[in-house]
């Protein structure tokens, strides 16, 4: 959480037994809503969507009952997604790997995209949301094509965000296509093999208009990537839960949103809350985080809107609160700090984020911020580092965030910078030399002004001259 909202956030993790209460009578989604920390919001979250067909069998209903449902859970997150502000949507709807299923389950897949796509279109369009696709598209039934394509095309003038689905997609394919058309240029004079670096080889992805994905989700307590999106999510938070498909409602998606980069990611995250010793791991690092670091509370029911699990809920948060008390007592945990005291810590992890061009160890010494200093919160340090890395004109924005506390006297922080665009490379072409020589001292005169370009792009530059 960012240091300017820590007071209102711990006194929040306080009260926490009033917010559990009120949690139960009012509306889960507004309280769900309110505890996003939107400093943190992914902009690109995709999912696997699975489960469908457990899902069914549970209902004692064939495969593509799942399938039919699992249409309902893409319309709410799609909605979600949408109202809280995230810019894209990736859903893994249908893989190379699914045309090995019966002919009679890839048929009604088949179907199910035709339907879904002509009926959702209205409504794509009133919430100004664009659709898009990646896959190889070619080899789907003429049909789904149509209507799929029909539907990117009116809905191509949309911003307000991105829905895009993965169909006949699989990640290796994406690659070994990605090379193919890369040697394909090299071959036809159009590209120098030495100018093949990460972004040039994600411009030839289908995903080269698409920021890449931060946070992964996967339902149905598999925890596999199974070919999505492989170079995409490198840096991608993953998060899984027990839920199948069809039960992922907009209030799991806010829980995914409110847990991504709260260090949680990777464990799975249970369908249903009171199966205790099974979910033991993940119950604690709840615990002891949620409890003492947020407002967020992991109170969760299968069946939530009966008078039984308000009961449940009441009765749990009892639990929890027993078990926070007895568990931070016994762990090195992390800590609140009392409202507006002034305290020196010292600093035991910097963490950086979202500087891509930039050495991090340069931007701790310019912010005079270092692991094993003495730090005072609040004090003068944070809002002198964010100065000093402002200064730089080099940063769209820069947010300096309080992770934990530890035995009252060890701060851990994360630095975020939002990096201004940089000038990677330029090509001339139809253009003299001599034409070309000033056109690149003029580049160079906006650069060294500017100062938006690195040692290493000044360094390409000299040898491009
Ligand atoms: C995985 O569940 C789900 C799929 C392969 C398809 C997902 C398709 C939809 C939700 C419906 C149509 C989608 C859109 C975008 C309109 P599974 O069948 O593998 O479930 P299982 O693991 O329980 O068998």
């Amino acid at each position: 959480m960012p240091f300017l909202k820590t007071n209102e956030a711990r006194y929040l993790a306080c009260n926490c037994n009033v917010f559990v209460l009120l949690h139960s009578f009012f509306g889960k989604m507004d309280t769900l809503k309110q505890q996003i920390d939107f400093n943190r919001l992914p902009s690109h979250i995709a999912v696997i969507m699975d489960g469908n067909g457990r899902w069914a069998k549970t209902h004692g209903k064939p495969r593509v009952f799942g399938h039919k449902n699992g249409v309902d859970a893409v319309r709410e997150v799609t909605e979600v997604c949408a109202e809280i502000g995230v810019k894209y949507l990736t859903l893994y709807a249908f893989s190379t790997e699914n045309w090995s299923r019966p002919v009679s389950e890839v048929g009604a897949l088949m179907a199910l995209l035709v339907e879904a796509v002509r009926n959702e279109l209205k409504t794509l369009n009133k919430n100004n949301i664009r659709l898009q696709a990646i896959g190889d598209l070619s080899k789907l039934p003429s049909a789904s094509r149509k209507a799929l394509l029909e539907g990117i095309e009116a809905t191509k003038n949309n911003t307000r965000m991105t829905l895009v689905l993965a169909l006949n997609y699989s990640s290796r394919w994406e690659i070994v296509q990605a090379s193919r058309l890369i040697a394909e240029d090299v071959k036809k004079g159009e590209l120098d093999p030495a100018a093949i670096d990460e972004p040039l080889f994600s411009s030839y992805l289908s995903t080269k208009d698409i920021p890449d994905p931060e946070l992964l989700i996967r339902t149905s307590g598999e925890q596999r990537i199974s070919n999505y999106l492989l170079w995409q999510i490198a840096y991608a938070e993953l998060y899984f839960t027990e839920v199948f498909w069809p039960d992922f409602k907009k209030t799991n998606l806010l829980e995914a949103v409110i847990d991504y980069k709260k260090g949680n990611a990777g464990l799975v995250k249970p369908a249903n809350n009171w199966n205790l010793p099974q979910n033991f791991k993940y119950f604690l690092r709840l615990i002891t985080t949620a409890c003492h670091r947020s407002p967020s509370l992991p109170i969760r029911s299968a069946n939530r809107n009966t008078s039984m699990s308000k009961f449940l809920n009441l009765f749990l948060l009892g639990w929890i609160t027993l078990c926070s008390q007895f568990l931070s007592a016994q762990t090195e945990g992390v800590e609140i700090l009392p409202y507006g005291e002034r305290k020196e810590y010292e600093i035991g992890g910097i963490n950086i984020e979202g500087a891509v061009n930039r050495d991090r160890n340069a931007i701790k010494s310019i912010a005079a911020l270092r692991e094993g200093d003495k730090i005072t919160l609040p004090g003068v340090e944070i809002p002198r580092a964010i100065r000093a890395l402002m200064k730089l004109k080099l940063f769209e924005n820069v947010m300096i965030f309080q992770d934990s506390i530890v035995n009252g006297k060890t701060v851990f922080i994360t630095i975020k910078i939002v990096d201004k665009p940089t000038l990677s490379r330029y090509f001339f072409s139809g253009i003299k030399k001599g034409q070309q020589d000033e056109l690149n001292d003029i580049i160079k005169n906006i650069i060294s002004k500017e100062g938006i370009v690195t040692d290493d792009q000044k360094e390409l530059a000299k040898l491009k001259d």
